[in-house]
């Protein structure tokens, strides 16, 4: 078994990466994004689920705007993934440095990628650690002879510096959503409604602090993400 090899059949290198870009009043923000799949079968009126944490800045602006714009990244953009995947819109724009138009509704499109949907938001279930989002999608875009950027890509795409401040963030992501589900469910009763904690407010902004993670040098942390 090589080093790489998965330890769990969820550890999957095989997602491709994604922007997903939104705007609320004057403000614009984006995200990387891998928990995305297809749901629906019917052509004419897709589905998409997104798998978003609370804390993110583009996430609390996406369930308050209601609409999105999701981007494939192609490969030759790895180096959008630190841009988009490890600092937060509430402290750097991440739009300065790139040439972004914006769609009617304002919302940032980049260019390059290998295609994009514009999403409007159905519904969302709140999972604690994660809230789980139903979008319709109304346009799409595919850009011929592109080819998608996936996870595995980044180990070997990625400088050595950057691959160790995105295994750093994900270890604290953990232990960030750990704490989290661990508050929302104290005093649930056990096998009750412990499942789907309560929270008073789905768009109030979260404020669990991250403990500090021993780093390993586990190179298949990315897979998971
Ligand atoms: C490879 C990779 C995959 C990620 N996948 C997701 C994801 O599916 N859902 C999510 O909420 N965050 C995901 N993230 C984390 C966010 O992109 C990241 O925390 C981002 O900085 C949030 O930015 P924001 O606060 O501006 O919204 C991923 C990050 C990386 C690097």
């Amino acid at each position: 078994m090589s080093d790489l090899s998965p330890v769990s059949i969820l550890d999957d290198g095989d997602r491709a990466i994604y922007v997903v870009t939104t705007r609320h009043q004057d403000s614009t923000s984006g995200m990387i994004v891998t928990w995305v799949t297809s749901a629906s079968l019917i052509p004419e009126r897709k589905r998409i689920v997104l798998v978003v944490s609370p804390h993110h800045a583009t996430t609390q602006m996406l369930l308050q705007s209601r609409t999105f714009v999701l981007h494939q990244l192609a490969r030759e953009q790895v180096h959008l993934v630190p841009t988009f995947g490890l600092f937060s819109s509430r402290e750097v724009d991440k739009f300065a440095q790139l040439a972004v138009q914006l769609d009617d509704r304002g919302i940032p499109m980049l260019s390059g990628t290998c295609g994009w949907v514009r999403g409007n938001v159905v519904a969302h279930m709140d999972g604690g650690d994660r809230f789980i989002v139903l979008a319709e999608v109304d346009t799409e875009e595919v850009t011929a002879n592109t080819q998608p950027l996936f996870v595995r890509d980044l180990a070997h795409t990625l400088p050595g510096e950057v691959l160790k401040q995105l295994e750093e963030k994900y270890h604290r992501d953990v232990e960030r959503d750990r704490a989290l589900i661990q508050t929302l469910t104290r005093g649930s009763r056990r096998g009750q409604d412990s499942l789907i904690p309560k929270r008073e407010d789905p768009t109030a902004p979260c404020t669990t602090r991250a403990a500090a993670y021993p780093i390993g040098s586990d190179r298949r942390t990315l897979q998971r993400w």
